[in-house]
C-alpha cells in the first residue's frame, strides 16, 4: 500500500490568496510510505528555498513520485495533517473572504488545489484528514520502537489545541489529555522571546542563549507567569508576561546587543518551561506507569529540555521524533492513515535514520552539475574521499560535505553538513562569521562515533544511540577543553552519534579524522547560509559554497575549490527571479513633501517584506528571464561605464547572497 502524507498551507509558490502569514501552516512537507516504511520524505523548504515555507508541497510531491518512480494514480491514501472540521471552517471562511476561492468544503478544496497545482484529479475516497496532534503523536509512537509509552505533543497551536497527552500501545493512541491554546507552551516561549528581539522560528537561538544567564535572578517573577495546578494541569498568565517584562527595562530589538538582563530572562524562560513540562510529565507518568516517553510537537525541539528529561531518569527510555515540528506531521499523518486502514499491520522497528530526501546521484551526474560552474570552481575526483577530506579537516579547514540522500527534518546529520575540527574554540567564531553570519553565542554540535560516545559525553548507561541531535548532554569534564568548539558555555553539547550501519561514509570520515588527530568527533553544522534552508541539490551546494567563505566543498567523490575570479567573470551569469519574488515600483511622498519613485523587491509569503533596490538594478531585474546574462542586460540598459557596472554587479551579488535572485551559468 502506498500512502502520501502532507503538512503545510494551500497556496502555490507565487500565490498568497489566503494571506497566510509565516506563522500559519508553516513547515510544509511531503512523505511517501510503502506500507509502514518511509521511501521518500522531504520538506518543501528544501525545494522552494523558502525557510519554513507554508506553500503547498507540490515540489516535494513531485520529487517523492519521481525518485520512487511511482505514479500518483498508484497511491492508495492521501493524508493531510488537519482535522476535517478545522479545514471545513477554513474553507468556508476562505470562500466568504476571497472571490478567488470557489470551494466550501475540505474535499472539493483539495480536489481543486491538486487540479490547479498538479493537474490531477484526486479520488475523494483516498483523502484522509488527520488531526494535527494525532499526526504529531503517531510520528513519535510508530517510530519509537517501544511496545508501549507515554506520548506528548506540545507545540504552539494546531487544530485549536496546543498539545496532547496519549498512552500508546502498539500503534494505538489513547488520548488522555488535550491542552488548549490558552495553555500553549510554544506561545509561552514566544511571548517571552519577543522581549529578547526574537520571534517564531527563533526559539532554538534563545535555548542557546539561556546558559549565559542566571535563571535565579528572575525566578520569582517567572513564577507569576503561570500556576501549576493539580493533576498535571497548569494555567499561563499571558497578561502578566508582557507588562512584567517591560518593568525590567526596554526590550531588545532584533540585531541589538544582549544585556545580562536578556540573558537572565532567557535562562529563566528555559528553567520555567522545564518546570511546567516536568509537572505535566510527573503526573502522567504516575497515572500511566509508562516507562517510555515519546515526544513530538515543536517544543520537542528544545534539546536542553529533552536532555534534562533523559537525565532525570523519570523514564527508562526517551524517544524524540527528529522532525518534531510540523513537517513531522506529514510523516505522522501518513502513518496514521496507513494504520487506520491496516490496524493489524506491523509496527516499524526503532527509527535509525532520516536520510529520506534527494539523492545527489552518482559521480557522472555530480560531475555534470559541477562542470556547469567550471568558470568559478575546480573539481578533482578524490581517490579516498574520507581520508582526504579528514586530512583537510585535521589541517584546520572548514569543509562543506554533501553526500547521498538529504536528511528529513531540521538537522544536518552528515549528508548536508559543514564540518570542522571540534577542538579549537575559535572555530565557533570563525564559522559563525564565515558562513552563518549569526550570533556568536550559539553553539555548534558534535558528531561522535557511536561506540566512543561514552569517552567524551555523559550518557545514560542504557541509552547510547543519539543519531538525531535532539538531546543536550554533558561533555565529560575532562574533555571540555579538548572539544572547545562544540562544548557550550555550560559544559553541554547537542550530540549526534554516528554508526557505520546508518551512514558509512560519514562514519569513515570521522574515523579517518581520528587517525589524524586522535579524536573521533567532528563539528557538524547545517550547510546553508543565514537566510536559506539547508542545501538539498548539488546546485544549492555550489551556490552556497560560492557565496560564503567556506574553504572547501566535497560533493560525492569530488573535491571542489573556488577559482580566483575577477568581478567581470560574474557578468557571464544568467539572471532570473525565484517564483516567490515580485518587483514593485511605487510613487510616494518623501519627508519633504515630494513624490518620488521607489523600487523594491517583495515576496509571496511575507507582506511586511520589502527590500529597496536601485533603479538600475530594478530595470535589470525587470528584464531578467534566465536566458540573458548580467552583461547583456547591462548593455540593453545602456550601461557603458565600467565603474558603474561594477557597482551594479555588487548590488546583484548581494541579492544573490540573500537568495532573492537566481544566478546560474
Ligand atoms: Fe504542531
Amino acid at each position: 500500500m502506498l500512502t502520501l502524507g502532507f503538512s503545510g498551507g494551500w497556496q502555490l509558490i507565487h500565490e498568497n490568496i489566503y494571506d497566510l502569514q509565516s506563522w500559519n501552516c508553516h513547515d510544509s512537507a511531503c512523505v511517501l510510505l510503502e506500507n509502514e516504511k518511509v521511501i521518500f520524505a522531504i520538506e518543501e523548504e528544501r525545494n522552494n528555498r523558502i525557510k519554513h515555507t507554508n506553500k503547498f508541497p507540490f515540489k516535494s510531491l513531485y520529487l517523492c513520485l519521481k525518485n520512487t518512480d511511482i505514479k500518483l494514480d498508484k497511491v492508495d491514501l492521501i493524508a493531510y495533517y488537519s482535522s476535517k472540521e478545522n479545514l471545513d471552517i477554513i474553507t468556508k471562511r476562505g470562500f466568504l473572504n476571497n472571490a478567488q476561492v470557489t470551494t466550501t468544503d475540505p474535499v472539493s478544496f483539495f480536489q481543486s488545489l491538486f487540479r490547479k497545482g498538479f493537474n490531477y484529479e484526486i479520488d475523494p475516497a483516498k483523502l484522509c484528514f488527520i488531526s494535527h496532534h494525532h499526526a504529531h503523536a503517531m510520528s513519535a509512537l510508530a517510530l519509537s520502537g517501544y511496545e508501549s509509552s507515554l506520548v506528548t505533543t506540545f507545540d504552539g497551536e494546531g487544530n485549536n489545541c496546543s498539545g496532547m497527552v496519549f498512552e500508546g500501545e502498539g500503534i494505538t493512541l489513547k488520548q488522555i489529555a488535550n491542552i488548549p491554546p490558552s495553555k500553549s507552551l510554544g506561545f509561552f516561549y514566544l511571548y517571552v522571546i519577543a522581549f529578547l528581539g526574537y520571534g517564531i522560528f527563533d526559539e532554538y537561538k534563545v535555548m542557546g542563549l539561556a546558559p549565559y544567564g542566571d535563571p535565579k535572578r528572575y525566578s520569582k517573577l517567572f513564577q507569576t507567569f503561570y500556576t501549576l495546578l493539580s493533576k498535571g494541569d497548569y494555567v499561563i498568565h499571558e497578561d502578566k508576561i508582557v507588562s512584567s517584562l517591560f518593568n525590567l527595562g526596554i526590550p531588545r530589538r532584533k540585531g541589538e546587543p544582549f544585556t545580562q538582563i536578556h540573558k537572565d530572562i532567557a535562562a529563566s524562560l528555559q528553567e520555567n518551561l522545564e518546570n511546567i513540562v516536568f509537572h505535566v510529565l510527573q503526573y502522567y507518568k504516575q497515572e500511566t506507569k509508562q516507562k517510555n516517553l515519546c515526544m513530538a510537537g515543536g517544543v520537542a525541539h528544545n534539546c536542553t529540555l529533552n536532555g534534562k528529561i533523559l537525565r532525570s531518569g523519570m523514564f527508562e527510555n526517551v524517544f524524540v521524533q527528529p522532525a518534531a515540528h510540523d513537517a513531522g506531521c506529514a510523516l505522522g499523518a501518513a502513518l496514521y492513515a496507513y494504520y487506520n486502514a491496516n490496524p493489524m499491520a506491523k509496527k516499524p522497528s526503532k527509527l535509525e535514520h532520516v536520510y529520506w530526501g534527494t539523492d545527489i546521484g552518482g559521480s557522472p551526474s555530480v560531475l555534470n552539475q559541477l562542470m556547469q560552474w567550471q568558470d568559478f570552481i575546480t573539481y578533482d575526483k578524490l581517490v579516498n574521499v574520507s581520508e582526504q577530506t579528514a586530512k583537510l579537516l585535521a589541517d584546520g579547514y572548514v569543509v562543506a560535505w554533501v553526500q547521498g540522500r538529504s536528511e528529513f527534518g531540521p538537522r544536518a546529520l552528515g549528508n548536508r553538513s559543514i564540518l570542522a575540527d571540534p577542538r579549537p574554540e575559535e572555530n565557533k567564531e570563525r564559522i559563525n562569521k564565515m558562513i552563518k553570519k549569526r550570533e556568536g553565542y550559539r553553539p555548534f554540535a558534535p558528531s561522535v562515533l557511536e561506540e566512543e560516545v561514552d569517552e567524551f559525553f555523559e550518557v545514560p548507561p542504557h541509552q547510547k544511540q543519539f543519531p538525531f541531535m535532539v538531546f543536550v548532554v554533558n561533555v565529560r569534564e575532562e574533555k571540555r577543553k579538548l572539544l572547545g568548539a562544540v562544548t557550550h558555555i555550560d559544559g553541554t553539547a547537542r550530540i549526534q552519534t554516528v554508526s557505520r550501519e546508518t551512514n558509512e561514509k560519514y562514519y569513515d570520515l570521522i574515523q579517518s579524522f581520528k587517525k589524524f588527530v586522535g579524536v573521533p568527533v567532528l563539528l557538524n553544522t547545517s550547510f546553508n547560509n543565514n537566510v536559506e534552508p539547508i542545501v538539498d541539490s548539488v546546485q544549492d551546494a555550489v551556490v552556497c559554497f560560492l557565496t560564503t567563505e567556506l574553504d572547501y566543498l566535497v560533493v560525492g567523490e569530488y573535491l571542489v575549490k573556488k577559482k580566483e575570479v575577477s568581478w567581470k567573470n560574474h557578468l557571464s551569469l544568467k539572471i532570473s527571479l525565484p517564483p516567490h519574488i515580485s518587483l514593485h515600483q511605487v510613487k510616494k511622498l518623501d519627508s519633504d513633501g515630494n513624490f518620488n519613485n521607489f523600487f523594491c523587491i517583495g515576496n509571496s509569503y511575507d507582506r511586511n517584506f520589502q527590500l529597496g533596490v536601485s533603479s538600475k538594478v530594478f530595470r535589470i531585474l525587470m528584464l531578467a528571464n534566465s536566458e540573458k546574462t548580467v552583461e547583456s542586460l547591462l548593455q540593453e540598459d545602456g550601461e557603458t561605464d565600467e565603474r558603474k557596472a561594477q557597482r551594479i554587479l555588487e548590488e546583484i551579488m548581494e541579492l544573490w547572497s540573500q537568495r532573492l535572485i537566481l544566478l546560474c551559468p
